[in-house]
């Protein structure tokens, strides 16, 4: 396995499939691939520090990162590595100690608190661990609320929260309550959540940590799914399991953060 260091290398710049291109490049900037199709996500320089004075904690190190719409990246590294402050930057969630970060057309970083939850709820689609459903409330009225936020005709969102749950393999569950789902029915509401406002990103932090190796795989492979189908969704995918593989993914590695791409 090799990995390719962020700083001073051009890297996977000649990568492009269907699944998009990749381009990590230096702080002193490379000429642009012109592979990358329009609107990239993309980091500048982006760093994250926690803390003051003895007790700082530089969680994101200059992150240069240019990601191609409809890229699945499925991103790797050790506890504490900032892999979840990474995608929480992405989101909006959080901002930035430095740097500039675009995704969808939009330089986020200069975004107020009301665009930024605009941004929110119509380009990232997140995914935890934990799930984070809103409690004794059902399948169905947990993938309506983005679009409560979303000002979608009511109507129309009970259509497509439906529709939504019914790509996710939740047809029969659309009425039940998320006490009495399963923990994998739970991530597939949380996923059809995700997705009702057709993000351009998915965010997953971990999302089959709580999960069993069977019901892990079937989540893995709706995600892997959902992504191919549409074609210009892109997917940040952060796991602590090293040996993941996911078919058409980029693989990196954060560490220190720092972000490498991986290649066998
Ligand atoms: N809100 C916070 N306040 C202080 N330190 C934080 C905060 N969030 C994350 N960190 C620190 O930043 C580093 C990266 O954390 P995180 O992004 O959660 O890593 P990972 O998701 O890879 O486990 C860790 O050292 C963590 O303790
Ligand atoms: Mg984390």
């Amino acid at each position: 396995m090799k990995f390719f260091d962020v700083h001073g290398v051009c890297v996977g710049g000649g990568i492009s499939n269907r699944l998009g291109a990749v381009r990590l490049h230096s702080v002193g900037g490379l000429s642009t691939i012109a592979l990358l199709m329009s609107d990239p996500i993309e980091l500048k320089k982006v760093s994250r520090v926690f803390g003051k004075g003895p007790s700082t904690v530089q969680a994101l190190l200059d992150v240069n990162l240019e990601v191609s719409p409809g890229t699945f990246l499925l991103i790797k590294g050790p506890s504490g590595s900032g892999k979840t402050t990474l995608l929480n930057l992405l989101s909006g969630l959080d901002r930035p100690t430095s740097g500039v970060i675009r995704v969808a057309g939009k330089v986020i970083t200069d975004l107020g608190d009301r665009e930024l939850s605009r941004f929110r709820n119509q380009e990232v689609g997140y995914v935890f661990q934990s799930f984070y459903l809103e409690p004794n409330t059902s399948a169905r009225d947990n993938v309506v609320l983005p679009m409560i936020f979303g000002e979608v005709p009511r109507r129309e969102r009970l259509d497509r929260a439906e529709s939504m749950l019914e790509r996710v393999g939740l047809k029969e569950k659309i009425h039940a309550s998320s006490a009495n789902l399963s923990a994998g029915q739970k991530q597939r509401v949380a996923l059809a959540r995700a997705l009702v406002n057709e993000p351009s990103v998915i965010l997953a932090d971990e999302p089959t940590a709580n999960l069993d190796s069977r019901t892990s795989g079937e989540i893995l492979d709706l995600i892997q799914e959902i992504h191919a189908r549409d074609g210009r969704t892109s997917v940040f995918l952060v796991t602590h399991e090293k040996d993941l593989r996911i078919s058409g993914a980029l693989d990196l590695w954060m560490e220190d953060g720092k972000l490498r791409v991986v290649s066998d």
